[in-house]
C-alpha cells in the first residue's frame, strides 16, 4: 500500500477472539478495521477502529456494514448464508460464502469432502426416523453422533457405544439432521492451516500437534512430530482442499492421525483457528496476519518458524479469588521467568467474565526446540493451576 493512499478497510463480522485478534493484526499491518458486533462488551468491540453494533441476522445492517469497508471476511462460520451473500454481493468477502456454507453444516461438508476424494470416517447421514432405524442396523458401533449446524468445542454431541442407544441419542439432540460417525482411535489430532492470496498463492503453517481436553484444545504443538509420510498426506489434503474451494483467506483442516498410518479429515474451518494461535509467537507473520494480507490483495509474505506450543487458558483456571488478569487484552508477562533460549508470553482477549470451559486467553512458548517450548508452557500452564488451586475453585 502507499502511504497517500487511504487505508485499507478491513470489514469482521463476529466480535469474539479470533476477529480481535484479526483486528490487532490489520492494525499492525497499516489496516483499518470495523466490527459488526452484538455489544460493545465482545472481544472485538474494544479493539476495532469502528464498532457497527447489530443483529447478524438483520440482512439490511449486513449489507450497510458491507458498503463502509473494503472487504469482509469472518470469525465464524455459523452465520446467515443468504444474508452474508447479499453483504458479499457489496463488497468482496473472503473467503467465499459458498465456503461458509459448505462449513456451516456437516452433511454438506462431509459430501464435499467425499466427492473430492478425501479420507474421512465412516459415515451417515440421520435426517429421518427411517434413516435412524436403518444405522441401527448397518452402521458399526462405537459411533459419535454429531448435529450438522452449530457445533462448537465439543457440543452437540454424543458418542454411541452400541446400536440400541442411537434413537435415544438423536432424540437427545433434537431430532434434528445429524451425522454419525465412526468412531476413531487416533494415535494424534492435528491441524494443518492453509493461507491462499486472492492471486493463488498458497501457503501453510506445516502440521500442528493438538491435544484435546473434555472435547476443547487445551494444547497445540508446532512442528509436529509425526513421521514425514504422514505430514506429506496431512499437507497434500489440506492443500487439495484449498486449491479445489478456491479459497481466499485461512482454511484450517482438523485431522485424525490413525494407528495404522492414515490420515483422516474430522472437519473445516474457513477462518483463524485455535490451533494457530501458536502462530502469533512461532512463525514470522501470524495466522491473523495472513487472513489480512490476504483479504486486502497482497502476497502472503515470510513464512519462517521456530517450534512453539500454546496453551489455552479456560474460565477453570479464574475462580473468584485469583486476581482477573483475565480482563485485560493482549500480550502479558506471565508470573514466571522464562528460561534461557525459551520466550513465553500470555495473551487475555479481555472477556469481563471467566466460566467453565470458556476460552479467556493462552499462552505460548517458543524455544530452539520442541522439548524446550512444551516444558516451559507446561510451566507457566502449572502456575495458574497452582494460583486456582490456592484459591480453591480450580477444576483442572
Ligand atoms: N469420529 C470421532 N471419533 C473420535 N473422536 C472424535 C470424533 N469426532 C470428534 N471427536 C473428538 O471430539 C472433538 C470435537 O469434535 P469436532 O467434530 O471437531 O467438533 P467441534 O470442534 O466443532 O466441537 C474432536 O477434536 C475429537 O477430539
Ligand atoms: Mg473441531
Amino acid at each position: 500500500m502507499k502511504k497517500s493512499e487511504k487505508p485499507f478497510v478491513l470489514g469482521l463480522l463476529g466480535d469474539g477472539q479470533l476477529a480481535q485478534m484479526t483486528a490487532l493484526a490489520a492494525r499492525s499491518l497499516g489496516m483499518k478495521t470495523h466490527v459488526f458486533a452484538s455489544s460493545r462488551e465482545n472481544p472485538a468491540a474494544f479493539v476495532a477502529d469502528e464498532v457497527t453494533l447489530g443483529d447478524l441476522a438483520d440482512e439490511a445492517a449486513l449489507v450497510s456494514f458491507a458498503k463502509s469497508v473494503d472487504a469482509l471476511t469472518y470469525d465464524t462460520e455459523n452465520l446467515p448464508y443468504e444474508a452474508i451473500c447479499k453483504a458479499a454481493a457489496q463488497t468482496p468477502a473472503f473467503p467465499d460464502p459458498n465456503i461458509l456454507h459448505i462449513a456451516q453444516h456437516r452433511i454438506r461438508e462431509r459430501t464435499f469432502l467425499a466427492t473430492l476424494g478425501i479420507p474421512i470416517p465412516d459415515v451417515a447421514f440421520i435426517t429421518s426416523e427411517a434413516e435412524c432405524e436403518h444405522a441401527t442396523r448397518v452402521f458399526t458401533f462405537p459411533a459419535v453422533l454429531k448435529t450438522a449446524a452449530f457445533g462448537y468445542d465439543g457440543k452437540g454431541q454424543r458418542v454411541v457405544r452400541e446400536a440400541s442407544e442411537l434413537r435415544d441419542a438423536w432424540r437427545d439432540l433434537g431430532d434434528q439432521p445429524c451425522v454419525l460417525e465412526a468412531f476413531v482411535t487416533f494415535e494424534r489430532e492435528m491441524s494443518v492451516i492453509v493461507a491462499r492470496a486472492q492471486t493463488g498463492e498458497m501457503q501453510t503453517f506445516g502440521v500442528i500437534d493438538n491435544e484435546h481436553r473434555n472435547h476443547i484444545l487445551h494444547a497445540s504443538v508446532s512442528p509436529s512430530s509425526l513421521s514425514a509420510t504422514m505430514q506429506q498426506e496431512a499437507l497434500r489434503i489440506a492443500q487439495t482442499i484449498a486449491a479445489s474451494l478456491n479459497l481466499v483467506g485461512l482454511l484450517a483442516v482438523e485431522m485424525f492421525a490413525t494407528e495404522d498410518g492414515r490420515v483422516l479429515v474430522n472437519e473445516l474451518a474457513p477462518r483463524p483457528h485455535n490451533s494457530g494461535h501458536v502462530t502469533q509467537c512461532a512463525n514470522a507473520l501470524s495466522q491473523f496476519h495472513k487472513l489480512c494480507l490476504a483479504v486486502s490483495g497482497q502476497a502472503l509474505g515470510a513464512i519462517d518458524a521456530r517450534p512453539g506450543v500454546m496453551v489455552n487458558l479456560l474460565g477453570d483456571l479464574f475462580p473468584d479469588g485469583v486476581e482477573p488478569i483475565f480482563r485485560r487484552v493482549g500480550f502479558v508477562e506471565p508470573p514466571l521467568a522464562a528460561t534461557p533460549g525459551t520466550a513465553v508470553t500470555a495473551y487475555f482477549y479481555g472477556k469481563q467474565e471467566a466460566r467453565p470451559g470458556r476460552k479467556m486467553g493462552h499462552l505460548i512458548a517458543v524455544a530452539d526446540t520442541v522439548a524446550d517450548a512444551y516444558e516451559m508452557a507446561e510451566r507457566a500452564y502449572q502456575v495458574y493451576v497452582h494460583a486456582a488451586a490456592v484459591a480453591g475453585g480450580s477444576r483442572v
